[in-house]
């Protein structure tokens, strides 16, 4: 089966868009440390752009959590894959994700680190299909909502190639 790529979200507008989230956080975090959270693997390019534009003191940590196989269909089960490497405890969380979908992820994921009693805790989403939802999230920061496709590039992978597309593509087979 050929795969084809035809670009949804140019590598400009994505860019244009991570620049207005990041001056929007910058304010709502005036004053204060912003600890991010970048969800391993799909979220490392949003991280970097992201990070690079805030203007208060950052600082990051990763983790992997695992709800998809290889193909483009959920799998239900969540899994811890990687933890980070610091104490959340009492610390403003930014959790930065690429895209919510079935949004079982990030549900398990969030009651994961509210346990964890950091001082706040937020999410950011570089993409959001709210047409595929299953489990109720709020989302604090997104950056584009999408309709029901599957998308890679900028991060976003199937079977682990294609994060490196500088654009957003849907991803088709024929
Ligand atoms: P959820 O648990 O169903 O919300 O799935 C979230 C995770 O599934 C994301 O972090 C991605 O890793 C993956 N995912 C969901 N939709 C897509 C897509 O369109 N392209 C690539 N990965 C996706
Ligand atoms: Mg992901």
């Amino acid at each position: 089966m050929a795969e084809h790529i035809q670009v949804l979200i140019s590598e400009e507008d994505v860019c244009k868009r991570i620049g207005e989230l990041a001056r929007r956080i910058s304010e709502d975090y005036a004053g204060k440390t912003l600890h991010l959270i970048c969800i391993l693997k799909g979220s490392l390019f949003f991280t970097c752009e992201l990070a690079k534009r805030l203007t208060v003191p950052v600082t990051i940590d990763c983790m992997s959590v695992s709800s998809y196989g290889a193909g483009t269909s959920s799998s239900g089960v969540v899994r811890l894959q990687k933890d980070l490497d610091e104490t959340i405890e009492g610390r403003d969380v930014l959790v930065i994700e690429d895209i919510i979908d079935s949004g079982r992820t990030l549900s398990y994921l969030l009651g994961n680190l509210a346990a964890r009693r950091p001082e706040s805790l937020r999410l950011c989403t570089l993409l959001d299909k709210p047409d595929r939802r299953v489990c109720e999230v709020h989302v604090d920061y997104t950056g584009f909502e999408i309709p029901d496709q599957f998308v890679v590039g900028f991060g976003l992978d199937f079977d682990q190639r294609y994060r490196n597309l500088p654009f957003i593509g849907v991803l088709n087979f024929d």
